[in-house]
């Protein structure tokens, strides 16, 4: 059977990209893969981007992202699930693998040069990220690995990194392939100016409220062909289009796409309707939301397991890659 492995960013306040792109994806393999599917909150990871960290709020947001991705329905007792920093192993392993990675390759990942561009100094461990992220698959010997496109590139890293281990010191790891989101899903942003993105502040959060929600909604912009209520418009051409097709069920996209292509609905009225299918989504969420905030050791208590299951794995594997290194 194949395992999984899949990193998740303890970045806080996961919104619908992540939703439909990443975290429903992670319950669905989770029902297919079982103890197969390694889901790993990658908290070492955050320090290498000062821009978007702050220790004295790291520990709660590898908390909440943990939180996030249980309301959304991951099962920690179904999965293997935990925080990358509860298993020393990813360090050490990532270590050994430093002395067979060339530097330029690290030189050449597209975003390390973008964020290294933006700093007058580089930390030593933007440019060993994906060396660390080589680690963390590898130690648990995956070989599917769920990722966005601009996780490609480093995923070919990992597979050389596999290969040159394996040629210098014997077979040990297996190469892993990524897999892409079979739609590539990609969710516009609020703002109708590309992706969803934190970093571009056009989110409309999972755990966010409804009022809040709405307010976002209402301003969104539509198909801009359509200045009149009278004027047809394009829902193809439209954000709130888009994720009608997220949220709401079959009768209502075809009502929608009707109206608003004979003018028949405003777009106010289709905004409406978004909301109700919003609703109808992301309420057991939210729901699942506070009352795992109600009960905060249900999530401290999944971490602290999921980091023995891991480690089950993990402290084998790393005896065997260190014993073959020559320690
Ligand atoms: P952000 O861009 O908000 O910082 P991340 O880069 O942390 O989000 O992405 C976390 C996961 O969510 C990744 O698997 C990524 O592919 C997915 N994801 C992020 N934004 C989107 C989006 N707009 N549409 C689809 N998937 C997304
Ligand atoms: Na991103």
């Amino acid at each position: 059977m194949p395992r999984v492995f899949s990193g998740i960013q303890p970045t806080g306040d996961p919104h619908i990209g992540n939703y439909f792109g990443a975290m429903k994806n992670y319950v669905r393999l989770g029902e297919e893969y079982g103890k197969n599917s390694i889901y790993c909150v990658v908290d070492l990871h955050a320090p290498t981007n000062p821009g978007a960290y702050d220790p004295a709020r790291l520990a709660a947001r590898t908390f909440e992202m943990a939180l996030a991705n249980m309301a959304v329905g991951l099962d920690p007792q179904k999965v293997i699930f935990f925080a990358q920093s509860h298993v020393p192993e990813h360090t050490e392993l990532a270590w050994l693998f430093t002395v067979i990675t060339p530097v330029g390759e690290l030189e050449r990942m597209t975003q390390y040069k973008d964020k290294a561009g933006q700093l007058e100094s580089v930390p030593a461990g933007l440019l060993m990220y994906p060396v660390l992220q080589a680690a963390d698959i590898l130690l648990y010997k995956a070989d599917t690995v769920p990722v966005g496109e601009d996780q490609v590139q480093h995923i070919e890293l990992t597979r050389e990194i596999a290969r040159k281990f394996n040629h210098a010191f014997g077979e040990t790891f297996p190469e892993p392939r990524a897999v892409l989101a079979k739609d590539a899903l990609r969710i516009p942003g609020v703002d109708g100016q590309g992706k969803m993105s934190k970093s571009k502040g056009n989110t409309l959060g999972i755990l966010e409220g409804f009022d809040s929600i709405w307010q976002k909604l209402r301003v969104a912009p539509t198909d801009p062909a359509r200045v009149r209520r009278t004027d047809p418009g394009d829902p193809d051409k439209c954000l709130i289009g888009d994720y009608h097709k997220l949220f709401s069920d079959l009768p209502t996209i075809e009502t929608v796409y009707v109206g608003c292509r004979t003018a028949g609905i405003g777009c106010v009225d289709c905004k409406k309707m978004l909301m109700e299918g919003i609703r109808r989504e992301l309420t057991p969420v939210q729901e699942r939301a506070a009352e795992l905030q109600a009960d905060p050791d249900r999530v401290r208590d999944a971490l602290a397991t999921g980091a023995r299951e891991a480690r089950e794995i993990a402290v084998p594997v790393m005896e065997e890659a260190r014993e073959r290194v020559g320690f």
